[in-house]
């Protein structure tokens, strides 16, 4: 949900930006623009689209900011596109987030005599700064003055033109890093914006307010003014720079690093899972949550740890999490998913569960992240950066690792090391061409199609949602995953000649019943397609049927691959934007 980079230092300033900016892109890519400090006069340069040119026409400058937007008020336009200049051109301002109350202070504005020009709530806050700076000596005050009159979260970057090198941030609930380097100060939503340039970083709390001042800079708390201490954090130093390698898209290379990422999540001793298992045996329940993807693998996690564990685990999206409220306990243990760390809505939940006296849990990719760092029992999954918007990687490791906390619960620990390496040679095995043909002629054949139905249960109930989620995401094509159990209950209606309906399965107790459901709806002429455990490729119900590296209790995350891998080949062949697709951002900090 739009991407902020900052920089003052000795490389050319627009160049550090707009790398900084590409990395980023996954949060945003309707538009972006970047602003640059010509000794004393504002340059700014927007385009509407993704980011294809390898440099600005702008001046070389030590000192930029830049933002890549992902609209929420007004439309996808130049104008609408950050940073925003002041009136009198002397600060330009960039936003993440939302400005809940922007009406009412724009209307408050508006009376005094400002006008607007674009129809986002961003340049509320820039006529806002410029109002208090009529009361305040200097542009960081009257940053912070507006800053806290503003409702909702959002953080913002202003670059002043009144002295060099000279940019105000302020933090709330959207992320933002500061980095230091030998070259320069760095800020990014994301510290993979500068992570080649620099590992010391300041990971920056909600209402700090950072000022820097050529080549140095201050932290103040937001709220009182008042200077603060802060703490530098040397980040992986595996964190290198993004490429696709020899692959043509994100997406795909993601997919395939799935036969070592799943090893990674699963990197803990017994000794390092000791707190957690401790937790949870220690709860009144368990809640699991998370959105989007990450709601479905929190679905698959409550999952193994109500069926392996026996543990009272319940899953809840964090959207959703509110009507559970009532019943929340401080008893209870909450536990986040998530890929970012920053999802809105699984920090809301977090931070009322805080409230209640909850512990909290998580398991997330990005260390240092807000849901990072709010947890009582932190656990990272070790993915490496997934840029791809549809989430995959990270998906079958918040998996892996819930898996491996739940056989941990019942002294298997070993039993489960020993099937994720399975998995992990299983899914080594299946990433060929062979493969590959056999999905990629499956989806030249289905892709003029409209509807398609995905039937799992038991291991496969929530793979059923997330395979659909993950075709849907890239295809643009109507995919409903559900359980086969509901299929009688209303989907089957929806059931004629020719419509793929897919059907998961693995060897395990469920398959009858996946097999029954299938031939009910053949019986009705859809088009049935098997996927899963090659012993039943033979299976008169299925028409066609797609192997995957089906194993054992770990069935589920080997079959999602294989909608994956549809997802990608089918948006492919229809010629749509993978690793970007339209309307969506990978990280939804805005509620
Ligand atoms: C967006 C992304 C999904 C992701 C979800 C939750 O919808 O497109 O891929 O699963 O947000 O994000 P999180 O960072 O919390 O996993």
């Amino acid at each position: 949900m739009c991407g902020i980079v900052g920089y003052v230092g000795k490389k050319n300033s627009s160049d550090i930006v707009l790398d900084g900016l590409k990395t980023l892109e996954y949060r945003g890519y309707d538009s972006w623009g970047i602003a640059v400090n010509d000794n004393g006069k504002l340059d700014v340069f927007k385009k509407v689209g993704e980011i294809n040119i390898k440099k600005v026409p702008l001046p070389k400058t030590s000192s930029a900011i830049g933002h890549t937007r992902w609209a929420t008020h007004g439309g996808v336009n130049e104008i609408n596109a950050h940073p925003h200049f002041s009136t009198r051109r002397d600060f330009v301002l960039a936003q993440n987030g939302i400005v809940e109350n922007y009406q009412d202070l724009k209307g408050k504005l508006i009376m005094k005599g400002y006008t607007f020009d674009t129809e986002t709530d961003t340049e509320v806050i820039v006529r806002l700064i410029e109002e208090k700076r009529k009361s305040n000596e200097t542009l960081k005050d009257s940053v912070r003055d507006a800053f806290n009159e503003l409702e909702g979260r959002n953080t913002v970057i202003v670059l002043d033109s009144s002295k060099e090198d000279h940019i105000i941030a302020v933090r709330n609930g959207s992320p933002l890093v500061l980095g230091i380097g030998k070259d320069g100060i760095f800020l990014a939503s994301d510290a993979l914006a500068f992570a080649k340039y620099t590992k010391d970083v300041v990971f920056l709390d909600n209402y700090d307010l950072v000022e820097i001042n050529g080549n140095e800079f201050k932290i103040y708390d937001a709220k009182s003014g008042i200077r603060k201490e802060y703490k530098v954090t040397k980040l992986n130093n595996k964190i290198k720079g993004i490429s696709k390698g020899k692959y043509s898209h994100f997406m795909i290379k993601e997919i395939v690093e799935q036969k070592d990422t799943v090893l990674k999540a699963a990197e803990y001793s017994e000794d390092d899972l000791k707190a957690i298992i401790e937790a949870v045996r220690n709860a009144n329940r368990v809640y699991i949550t998370g959105a989007g993807t990450a709601g479905f693998a929190s679905g698959q996690i409550a999952y193994y740890l109500r069926n392996i564990a026996k543990v009272d685990a319940l899953d809840v999206r964090s959207y959703d999490f509110e009507t559970f409220l009532p019943i929340l306990t401080k008893n209870d243990l909450v536990i986040a998913v998530s890929q970012s760390g920053e999802t809105a809505d699984t920090i809301e939940i977090l931070e009322f569960a805080k409230e209640k006296g909850c512990k909290i849990g998580c398991i997330v990719n990005v260390e240092g992240s807000t849901i990072h760092r709010m947890s009582d029992y932190k656990y990272l999954i070790h993915a490496g950066p997934e840029i791809c918007v549809a989430s995959t990687k990270v998906f079958t490791s918040q998996c892996v690792f819930g898996y491996l906390l739940a056989k941990s619960m019942v002294n298997e620990y070993k039993e489960a090391k020993s099937y994720i390496q399975d998995l992990s040679d299983g899914l080594s095995d299946y990433f060929n061409e062979k493969s590959f043909k056999h999905i990629k002629k499956l989806a030249k054949k289905i892709k003029d199609n409209e509807h398609f139905f995905i039937l799992g249960k038991g291991q496969n109930s929530y793979i059923s949602l997330e395979g659909a989620l993950k075709v849907k995401e890239i295809s643009y094509k109507h995919f409903e995953g559900f359980s086969a159990g509901e299929l009688k209950h209303g989907v089957i209606a929806l059931v004629e000649d020719d419509t793929p309906v897919f059907s998961i399965i693995s060897d395990d107790k469920d398959s009858k019943d996946i097999i029954s459901a299938t031939e009910e709806v053949k019986a009705r002429g859809a088009f049935t397609v098997g996927v899963g455990d090659s012993k039943f490729k033979n299976e008169s119900c299925f028409k066609y049927f797609l192997p995957t590296a089906s194993n054992k209790e770990l069935s589920g995350l080997a079959n999602v691959v294989a909608f994956q891998l549809l997802s990608y080949f089918l948006a492919d062949s229809l010629g749509n934007s993978i690793d970007k697709p339209r309307n969506l951002a990978k990280s939804v900090t805005v509620k």
